[in-house]
């Protein structure tokens, strides 16, 4: 979808010129077309354009349009607010109706460039499947792209990701009663379907039963759907070393249950399968890069229903392995199918570490908000690994602590423990996570809350529009890829 020139050509419908504060006062622009440096000059005198973050100026040039866009000062260029002015300059009127476009990057550095790309395959991304359509409009699928730079795999590698992004976004987006456990499934067959290294594991119902994953069951007892446990082996590096366990939460709805959500928060329950779905675009992305790498991408999938064979408040359940656990409110739903999960690929495959992604709970966004998405693990360099990704790919994270006296949260008089943690929901991320915590026999283990960071549900946030993000593909996949 995007191609690569050495450098600009000025052939195309239009093109999208990215310039920095001294590019404008030493012009030095990275193009030698003599009219357009004299007509940016021209701008620059008039005191029209000064290369701002964000300023932009449409010329015209013959029949082409030649759109400038300011990234401000070099050395405090942030890549995520070239992103965020890529995406702006992507959706502005000027390039709406736009079909071929070139775009020149301020500086042909691997990091810029790959900031651009995401910038537009990220930042352009909108869900418009049950909009109609408005003839002229068009999308970033429309579009083609020339980028005035060599081309490099990792460039393509970049391409691979955002499309690995954007299948988790479209899982996320749709119906919740499109996107059930059974079409989860189906999109995980289609994902690997003729590939390499791979080989499936699926519980059902009846599975489930006979193995005795009865947190799994319970709380999808409300629902008619079926609960599904999918488990993908990837085996990149066929007889050496342990798995990586990536477990997406994947409640396809969370009513809340019996403990039923108010107006206000239950209206984008339908993201609360983004942790599964961001472990089937890691797969996808995995499949793409080819990793050597050994890797479980187990989706845990049930929807939390209400009704009259919706499980209690009150009640005491069993988990896979035989903890009991204490039901203290039926909308801590995620932690119980992602703790039987966890149990089960811990107790049935070798595994070298486990990373658990889940739309946990309202207590991280309430302490993180949006940007941030909430780390809890027990192994030091396993966090060092993956703050690293997070700052290389922009996909954030920041950590919140575990440590032993909080295990007096989960506590129970009438089980081994139980699902909600201290009154008044206090420190509700990390008594969920040390809930988690209680179902990993010592696996090295990181825990990653995006209930903040997988949707927005204002009109945007960053380089996102509105609806699901994302979060977690881009920080995972670059996990597995260097660390
Ligand atoms: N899925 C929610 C958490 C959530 C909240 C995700 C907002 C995305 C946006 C989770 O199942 C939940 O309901 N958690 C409860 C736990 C509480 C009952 C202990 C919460 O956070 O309120
Ligand atoms: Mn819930
Ligand atoms: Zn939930």
């Amino acid at each position: 979808m995007i191609a690569y020139r050495p450098s600009a050509r000025f052939d195309k419908e239009a093109a999208l010129i990215l310039l920095t504060k001294e590019q404008i006062q030493t012009r030095q622009f990275p193009f030698a077309d003599k009219l357009l440096r004299e007509a940016i000059e021209g701008l620059s005198q008039a005191r029209q354009f000064s290369g701002r973050d964000g300023e932009m100026f449409p010329l015209v040039a013959g029949k082409n349009i030649c759109l400038v866009v300011g990234v401000g000062k070099k050395e405090k260029l942030s890549l995520t607010a070239l992103r965020t002015t890529v995406r702006k300059a992507f959706l502005s009127p000027y390039l709406k109706k736009i079909k071929d476009v070139e775009v020149i990057v301020p500086e042909q550095r691997d990091d810029i460039v790959k900031a651009v790309i995401e910038g537009i395959l990220i930042g352009t991304y909108a869900w418009k499947k049950y909009r109609t359509k408005d003839k002229d409009d068009t999308t970033v699928d429309d579009k083609k792209v020339f980028l005035a730079a060599a081309p490099r795999k990792i460039y393509e590698e970049a391409e691979e990701i955002c499309a690995g992004v954007k299948l988790t976004r479209d899982l996320v987006n749709d119906n919740a009663d499109t996107v059930t456990s059974v079409y989860v499934e189906k999109v995980i067959r289609d994902v690997v379907r003729g590939k390499k290294h791979i080989s499936l594991e699926v519980l059902n119902k009846k599975e489930l039963r006979q193995k005795g994953l009865g947190l799994h069951l319970a709380v999808n007892q409300g629902s008619p759907k079926e609960p599904k446990l999918v488990v993908v082996r990837y085996k990149g590096a066929p007889g050496k070393g342990d798995y990586t366990a990536l477990v997406g939460k994947g409640l396809t709805f969370d009513t809340g249950g019996l403990n039923l959500k108010p107006s206000g928060h239950i209206e984008t329950m339908r993201q609360d399968m983004s942790g599964a779905a961001a472990v089937v675009g890691i797969l996808k992305n995995t499949i793409a890069l080819n990793l050597k790498k050994n890797i479980l991408f187990v989706c845990a999938l049930a929807e939390n229903a209400i009704g009259s064979e919706s499980y209690k408040p009150g009640d005491v359940l069993r988990s896979y392995g035989g903890k009991t656990v204490e039901i203290g409110n039926t909308d801590a739903e995620g932690r119980l199918v992602l703790a039987d999960a966890m149990a089960y690929v811990v107790k049935n495959y070798k595994l070298a570490r486990l990373i658990d992604i889940a739309t946990l709970t309202g207590a991280c966004v309430v302490a993180l908000g949006h940007d941030y998405t909430g780390v809890v693990t027990n192994e030091e360099k396993l966090f060092q690994k993956l703050r690293q990704a997070a700052e290389e790919t922009d996909d954030r994270i920041w950590r919140l602590p575990n440590y032993p006296e909080l295990k007096e949260a989960v506590k129970s008089p009438i089980a081994d423990i139980k699902n909600v943690g201290f009154p008044k929901g206090a420190a509700g991320a990390i008594t969920a996570a040390e809930f988690l915590h209680q179902f990993i026999e010592g696996t090295p283990w990181a825990h990653l809350d995006i209930a903040g960071t997988a949707f927005v549900e204002n009109k945007e946030r960053m380089y996102f529009g509105h609806g699901a993000t994302g979060a977690g593909v881009r920080l995972l996949t670059h996990f597995l890829q260097y660390h």
